[in-house]
């Protein structure tokens, strides 16, 4: 059977991570989660001190960085970052190296090649636009601010405030700053199935997704 290249996009704290991660599961694909690319990217920045417009310094800092991803890790030249990119810090820096479409180009190109021989579910905010156009199934995951906000205060793996207004102040500003840039900003791909979560349980969005996927494998 086809191996199929799944993307998932959509705005922060929305869910794709554990849709994404159960599709995949399902499925025996690899999940991959390009945001945790940005994050790395981000978070060597800081470590060094790189100022987060200095595009030329970024995208040679992407260049010369091994960046591993699995299931159950994130590392940047073997330094194990998993969960110290999960701060409201981490999620600034890397909103700011995203924007730099040099920084950009180098992920993708990495993004691209892991898909290369299809099996894959790839999540974040341009999997359908940019990275792979062509993927079998693209998913525009969305929901309410509040309900975002909710999911994220809740997240173990994510630290920072937990009061829901601040939260959700946070991530309006990098909804904002991700689907305004001029490169690659986040919208729904034309031919993406929209499906708004906002009160149904994650289980029901699964089997939603993976009702499409079966029509689409059966069709084969
Ligand atoms: O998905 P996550 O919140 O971990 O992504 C962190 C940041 O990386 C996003 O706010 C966005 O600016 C950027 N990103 C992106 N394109 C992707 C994935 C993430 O621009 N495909």
């Amino acid at each position: 059977m086809r191996k199929l290249i799944i993307a998932i996009d959509g705005p922060s704290g929305v869910g794709k991570g554990t849709v994404a991660r159960a599709i995949a599961a399902e499925l025996g694909y690899r999940h991959v989660d390009s945001g945790a690319m940005y994050r790395a990217v981000g978070w060597k920045a800081l470590q060094l001190g790189v100022r987060l417009d200095q595009e030329d310094t970024l995208s040679g800092l992407a260049t010369d960085s091994t960046i591993e991803i699995s299931a159950t890790l994130v590392a940047i030249d073997g330094t194990d970052i998993t969960r110290a990119i999960r701060t409201p810090e981490i999620d600034k820096a890397a909103a700011a190296v995203a924007r730099l479409p040099n920084v950009r180009a180098i992920l993708v190109g990495r993004q691209r090649r892991l898909g290369l021989d299809g099996g894959i579910v790839m999540e974040g905010r341009d999997i359908g636009t940019v990275v792979f156009p062509q993927a079998d199934l693209k998913l525009y995951l969305d929901a309410s601010v509040e309900e975002r906000a909710r999911r994220r205060a809740s997240d173990s793996a994510h630290s920072g405030p937990v009061a829901l207004a601040e939260v959700a102040t946070a991530l309006k500003a990098r909804d904002q700053s991700d689907s305004t840039r001029a490169a690659s900003p986040l919208y729904a791909a034309a031919d993406a199935v929209v499906i708004d979560t906002t009160g149904t349980p994650v289980a029901d969005v699964v089997a939603q997704v993976m009702a499409l996927v079966k029509t689409l494998l059966i069709a084969e």
